[in-house]
């Protein structure tokens, strides 16, 4: 299957060298589709300039040589030179075969693999995630499975925060709770608990140090406890190694959970924590010194990318070793993305992280380009905004404490499965639950997709569990409506599919253009790293959809148009559900 505008496309070379000359060969026709034609060339205006004549004249000149009767009704000059094109149907129905039975619904695989790491996940080791987090795996997740989809080479990378000075607190708080008698000792139940406990002890016991008055029946405060216990970790102490092993493994126990709920990052071998770059630490501070990147400054070692500033005005460093000799986040993402390009070979490293941490990412990657690490890479942050609460303040759970993740998709389906008892009194229990599931984290995945991912947004369960509107359920409802019209109709979906297609109505004609758009939807989805794209083009051709079938009579029609019809639906069923599949979201057979 081609996108028609790629077949027009592909005509102008020729057009534009016997119209212009040689050197205008590789002109751009700036083909997009339009609300007044199928496909509108807008060429005339930039080339006009560099020739020195006018537009249409330019026009006129370019559509004397362009050679597309067999793919268009009509090619027209409108206005100061745009050309029209009106596709003809037989070019549709012909390219709308390819479709058929293929669950790739008509995309061949990108000709050209790159490797790519898609970086996404990133939670935080004995604490809860949030739904900055929950934002990262979805948004991940999607555009992971756009590059697989297109024949990329992917590789996942979950950057968990299993590493750091805190893990002294929280080795001596579980040592504290008993954790050395066996190893089955480890019950921290709730992370957040957990981790909000060993902090009280710390800080409450570093505010009487600063007093003085040390703790009398111990020879040592918890937090001087705490801080040598980051030595014994940090020198791989057998014992505090095997106790930051049992915490980092029930934490991804919870992890996985939300993952299973999610259907995302299933794979074990996507966990890259911090940990794991810790051994490239003193290698990336000597490299980046020799290059001489990093300079000692007030007894640390810091790394200064051009044009980066704090709030008091001065230079930014990225903190490469800390002034006791410690490294933190900034070496740690210095060495990752070391590691992904130097020895994952990574060509684009896409890391879908919070907005807010912008500068970071711009200073990482300003250094690892000093540096010569970005040679044969594209590094690029994946940025996403807040979500927010219906009075505008970072989301909340009623009480307002943080939200568990896992809760927030519990509610989901439970909200879902309500809703769509309202809708389908006739579904089973059993499927009713299937459908809730899907329904319910579909809502919330797709909410959080269909923005434009830089800008926060505003959560409402009423909106995203709509029937109407750009959401999950609209677009997992089209596709279950055309399952039942096609049951309705006798027919099998496959054999559907490879009906006879005859487009003669308009409403037809703008499905079919739609249709064929997917593949071009699904790229420039992948060249963004934008998943709204993706959502926005799936919205359109439900609503194509929905145009038709007010239009078209489908099981009514004359058996023809009958075929062609169901057909088409077949088809419409079919992108449906492999562009919602590549968001990560169920498309059910019924609702
Ligand atoms: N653990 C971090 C956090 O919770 C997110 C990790 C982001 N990725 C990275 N390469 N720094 O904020």
């Amino acid at each position: 299957m081609t996108d028609p505008l790629r077949l027009l496309e592909a005509r102008f070379p020729a057009a534009f060298r016997s119209a212009l000359g040689p050197d205008y060969v590789e002109s751009d026709p700036v083909l997009r589709r339009s609300d007044r034609a199928d496909a509108q060339a807008n060429f005339a205006m930039g080339l006009a300039k560099k020739l020195g004549r006018k537009p249409r004249e330019v026009a006129e000149a370019v559509l004397a040589e362009l050679d597309v009767a067999d793919l268009c009704e009509s090619a027209e000059i409108a206005g100061p030179g745009f050309v029209n094109f009106a596709l003809s149907n037989n070019v549709l129905a012909n390219e709308l075969n390819a479709l058929a039975g293929d669950d790739r619904a008509g995309v061949t695989p990108t000709t050209e693999p790159k490797r790519i790491v898609v970086e996404y996940g990133g939670a935080n080791v004995a604490k809860e995630m949030h739904v900055g987090h929950l934002r990262s795996l979805v948004i991940g997740d999607a555009l992971a499975r756009v590059a697989d989809f297109l024949g990329h080479e992917l590789i996942r990378q979950d950057h968990i925060g299993d590493w750091g000075t805190q893990f002294g607190m929280l080795i001596e708080h579980m040592i504290d709770n008993g954790a050395t008698s066996d190893a089955s000792e480890l019950a921290i139940g709730d992370l957040e608990v957990f981790y909000r406990d060993a902090r009280a002890k710390f800080d409450s016991e570093l505010d009487s140090e600063l007093d003085s008055e040390l703790d009398s029946d111990t020879d040592e405060t918890f937090a001087q406890r705490s801080r040598r216990r980051v030595v014994m970790l940090q020198s791989g102490d057998p014992e505090t190694r095997r106790l930051w092993q049992l915490l980092v493994d029930e934490s991804k126990q919870h992890f996985a959970e939300v993952y299973n709920s999610l259907g995302t990052l299933s794979d074990d071998d996507a966990y890259r924590g911090e940990s794991f770059y810790n051994y490239m630490l003193d290698e990336v501070a000597q490299e980046l010194t020799a290059k001489g990147l990093a300079r000692i400054d007030n007894g640390a070692l810091c790394a200064y990318a051009e044009g980066f500033f704090g709030k008091d005005g001065k230079p930014l460093p990225l903190m490469v070793r800390k002034s006791d000799g410690g490294f933190g986040y900034d070496a740690t993402d210095l060495a990752a993305l070391r590691y992904r390009t130097q020895e994952l070979k990574a060509q684009r490293v896409l890391y879908c992280v919070d907005a807010r941490q912008s500068q970071h990412f711009a200073m990482v990657f300003a250094i690892a380009k000093a540096a010569g690490w970005l040679d044969n890479t594209s590094a690029e942050h994946v940025a996403f905004g807040s979500v927010l609460g219906e009075d505008g303040t970072p989301f909340k759970t009623r009480t307002g404490g943080t939200l568990k993740l896992g809760d927030l998709l519990n509610e989901a389906t439970e909200r879902a499965n309500a809703v769509i008892a309202t809708k389908n009194a006739d579904l089973d229990e059993a499927t009713r639950d299937a459908v809730a599931h899907a329904v319910g984290v579909g809502a919330v995945k797709y909410t959080d997709l269909a923005n434009d991912r830089v800008k926060d947004y505003v959560f409402s369960w009423d909106r995203m569990l709509a029937f109407e509107g750009n959401t999950a359920p609209y677009l997992q409802y089209a596709h279950a409506r055309i399952q039942s019209i096609l049951r309705k109709g006798g027919i099998d979906p496959d054999e559907a599919e490879r009906g006879e297609l005859m487009l003669t109505e308009p409403a037809e004609h703008t499905l079919a253009i739609e249709l064929l758009s997917f593949g071009s939807a699904v790229q420039a989805t992948f060249d963004s790293a934008q998943p709204h794209r993706l959502c926005t083009y799936l919205f359109d051709l439900a609503s194509s959809y929905t145009s038709f079938y007010e239009k078209c009579p489908v099981l009514n029609a004359a058996p023809q148009a009958r075929i062609s019809r169901l057909t088409l639906s077949a088809l419409t069923a079919r992108v449906l559900g492999t562009g919602l599949g590549l968001l990560g979201i169920d498309a059910p057979q019924r609702m």
